[in-house]
């Protein structure tokens, strides 16, 4: 368990697949996020089974509400390298009940002091399509910068969208 002020971040269990599943059917959720093909909650559940361990390059973790254990969302740091001390994270909070409190502010940060306190990393970075100005200003009040705009880097229903790529340095965080 990894503990923040509002939530813990925890390992993934199979048993979370039909949340996970039930998410990733949501429109609402997936609006500004890759959603790829629509998958069975049989392969979702093995996609859980059958995933590697956390490991120092591919970090899940469940993001679940401290004062219920209500599993809400998920964040991922993966592609850590020790060479380059740099890795991308990916958040999102699946539970749409729970949006507007705090909690993925909460998560972000930390997730962010885990890879840099315990993974030792320099830099963590993401991308975050421009229209989704919510996660954007989660982002920025707790510390990251944007660094540039990736063109037309998002298709959604048939128009592309811009993404800004941000990144927050070791000692930047808020
Ligand atoms: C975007 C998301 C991560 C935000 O999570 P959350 O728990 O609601 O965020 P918080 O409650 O910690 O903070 C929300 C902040 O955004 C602000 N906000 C909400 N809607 C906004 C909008 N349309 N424009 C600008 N700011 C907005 C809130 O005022 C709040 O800021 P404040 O704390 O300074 O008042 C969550 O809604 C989500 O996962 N959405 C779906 C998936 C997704 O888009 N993930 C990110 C992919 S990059």
């Amino acid at each position: 368990m990894v503990l923040g002020e509002l939530v813990r971040l925890r390992p993934m269990e199979p048993s979370d697949a039909e949340a996970m599943w039930r998410w990733s059917h949501d429109p609402e959720v997936m609006r500004w996020m890759s959603d790829g093909h629509r998958q069975s909650l049989h392969h979702v559940r093995q996609r859980l089974e059958e995933r590697p361990r956390n490991a120092y390059g591919d970090v899940l973790y469940g993001i679940e509400v401290r004062a219920d254990a209500r599993l809400i969302g998920l964040v991922t740091l993966r592609d850590a390298e020790p060479e380059t001390g740099r890795a991308e994270l990916d958040l999102y909070l699946g539970e749409k009940d729970c949006w507007g409190r705090g909690y993925a502010t909460d998560a972000m940060r930390t997730m962010c002091r885990y890879g840099f306190d315990k993974m030792r990393l320099h830099k963590i970075t993401l991308t975050v399509v421009t229209e989704n100005h919510a996660a954007h200003h989660v982002y920025r009040k707790v510390g990251f910068v944007d660094e540039g705009v990736l063109r037309q880097e998002f298709r959604r229903d048939g128009e592309w969208y811009d993404m800004y790529t941000m990144g927050l340095l070791e000692g930047e965080l808020r």
